[in-house]
């Protein structure tokens, strides 16, 4: 990948305009799996992978962007443009990268953001694509600093979080929470984020020094712009409008136990009451790990994080093989204190939590396992947690 200053150049000699430059993380989620949309917890932390947009601004009303990653270039009138692709991808078109930075373009002329003089923006990430890792997040929220930062608006993080969640939800047509949004701009170096997906409150908690994040990518692909994501999103509400119906101050499952599934979750179809039992556990299971993690106690985070696998692989059934795979041989290393499927589900990657002076080890036996076990050469990344989205100073 480029650094800031070589896009900044290429930019330049693309467009003869100088650009600022602006990045966005990816992120990994250590616990809380699809409990976001639910209004529950989560507790995720910004990667060291990130998207960067180098911007310059336009006065011919044109959108013209390059990405560096597909060696691609789009070049259109900017309001019939956007207008057009909403439509397009109404009636189904396929997903394209350029409609992340549409989406954003979209939400924001809706909310009163000044885009119409156009924009020229060069984009480059290294965001594993399709991995779980948030490469929508990190081109929506870099795509949505650029233009801000080019309009010189300024709005809280939250707020920046909210809007390109909608471009998610309300252009491309993804029905994603909040959370991958969020974290991309509220990340913190060397912490995670335990977020209240309700109030969007946050705090952070210093990952402890001597514990790496070490990410397994199983490299089967997953996508939450396809079919399973939405099923199950349609499966958790068709849950909550039964649930409501008998209390009806349920506004979402974070407000219901195990015990209103043990009253009434025969009332609902097998699959709905497996759905709706991981969300609510999960929530239980990131309040008691964030207690573990303010306490120093990762053996108990880890069994954690291996509870929360279990259920998202057998409640939520969003495992595949080869992840379950990545899962057991992590529980068989030394130095490991858990691991668990991350992100939207249906292949990625897993996350494991593994001592530092073991990291090194760990891998390697990873690596040699998988191959084995599938065949399949793995990507690990053994990550740090970062900072969230912001302009980078070239030359400093
Ligand atoms: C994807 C979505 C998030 C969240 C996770 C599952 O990453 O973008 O909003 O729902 O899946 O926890």
């Amino acid at each position: 990948m480029h650094t800031p200053a070589e896009l900044a150049a290429r930019h330049f000699e693309t467009y003869g305009a100088p650009a600022t430059v602006f990045a966005a993380p990816g992120r990994v989620n250590l616990i809380g799996e699809h409990t976001d949309y639910c209004d529950g917890f989560v507790m995720p932390a910004a990667i060291d992978f990130k998207t960067m947009v180098a911007i310059s601004t336009r006065n011919d009303g044109r959108l013209v962007v390059h990405s560096v990653n597909y060696d691609e270039r789009i070049d259109h009138p900017l309001p019939t443009f956007l207008d057009r692709r909403f439509q397009e991808l109404r009636s189904h078109a396929e997903t394209l990268w350029s409609d992340y930075v549409a989406g954003v373009l979209w939400v924001l002329r809706q909310h009163g953001i000044p885009v119409a003089d156009g924009f020229s923006m060069s984009i480059e990430g290294d965001v594993p694509l399709g991995a779980g890792l948030s490469s929508s997040a990190a081109i929506e929220v870099a795509t949505a600093f650029a233009v801000l930062g080019a309009t010189s608006f300024d709005l809280p993080l939250e707020r920046i979080a909210q809007l390109c969640r909608s471009a998610e939800n309300d252009f491309v047509g993804a029905n994603v929470g909040i959370m991958d949004q969020f974290v991309s701009c509220c990340g913190a170096q060397d912490h995670a984020v335990m977020i209240d997906c309700r109030s969007l409150q946050y705090t952070l908690a210093p990952i402890p020094p001597d514990v790496r994040i070490v990410i397994c990518n199983s490299m089967v692909k997953h996508s939450v712009a396809g079919g399973e994501y939405n099923t199950r999103r349609a499966e958790i509400e068709e849950g909550t409008a039964l649930l409501r119906r008998h209390r009806p101050e349920i506004k979402a499952l974070r407000d219901a136990t195990v015990d209103d599934l043990k009253q009434w979750g025969s009332e609902m179809p097998e699959n709905v009451l497996r759905r709706c039992r991981h969300v609510i556990t999960e929530d239980n299971r990131v309040l008691s790990a964030v207690e573990a993690f303010r306490a120093g106690d990762l053996a108990r985070f880890g069994q954690l994080m291996g509870e929360a696998h279990v259920s998202f692989r057998d409640d939520f059934e969003a495992s595949c093989k080869e992840i379950d795979i990545l899962v057991e041989l992590a529980n068989k290393q030394t130095g490991c204190f858990g691991a668990r499927l991350t992100g939207g589900g249906f292949g990625g990657c897993t996350v494991n939590l593994v001592a530092a002076d073991r990291a090194e080890a760990f891998t390697n036996a990873m690596r040699n396992g998988y191959r084995q076990a599938t065949g399949i050469d793995p990507e690990i990344y053994i990550s740090r947690a970062s900072a969230g989205a912001h302009q980078i100073v070239i030359g400093q």
